[in-house]
């Protein structure tokens, strides 16, 4: 969550700069870093908080090691085109991106319903009154 919340605020301080200066030059790389980095990430992150067996896997730290590649080389990859004109760093993040989800979806169904009860639901169950 630490690290979505970091994308998030790079990714709209550049939205800040890109609204103050009319200087729309890396939306894609704004969108992106957004939607990679704070809102999918941030998705992982909840995931593995509530499905704790699933997040101590080996296959949970590839796929978090996988998820950041993604998240830098398919963003910083889309800066990269527009101020170079080479998609090949993009491209690489592409690959880590569908990789980072197929990793993400195997560990979900191979572990997912491990968890057959849900760690936090004292917590969860005191703040969110799921059970009624
Ligand atoms: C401080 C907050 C933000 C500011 C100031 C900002 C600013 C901008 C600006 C100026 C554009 C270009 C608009 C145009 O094409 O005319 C843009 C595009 C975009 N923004 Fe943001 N944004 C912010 C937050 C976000 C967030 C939180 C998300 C998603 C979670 C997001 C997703 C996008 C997407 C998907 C695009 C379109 C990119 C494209 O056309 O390739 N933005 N934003």
């Amino acid at each position: 969550m630490v690290s979505a919340a970091f994308y998030g605020l790079i990714a709209m301080s550049v939205g800040v700069y890109m609204a103050a200066t009319s200087d729309y030059l890396f939306k894609a790389a704004h969108g992106h870093l957004n939607l990679l980095g704070w809102v999918t990430m941030s998705i992982f992150g909840i995931v593995y908080f509530v499905l704790p067996d699933l997040a101590s896997t080996k296959l949970a730290k590839l796929h978090f090691y996988c998820a950041h590649i993604a998240v830098l080389f398919l963003s910083g990859g889309m800066a990269i085109f527009v101020l170079f004109g080479s998609t090949n760093v993009a491209k690489v993040g592409a690959v880590f991106a569908i990789s980072s989800m197929l990793l993400f979806l195997f560990g979900l169904i191979k572990y997912g319903s491990d968890n057959t009860s849900l760690p936090h639901a004292s917590v969860i169950d005191s703040k969110l009154p799921i059970s009624e």
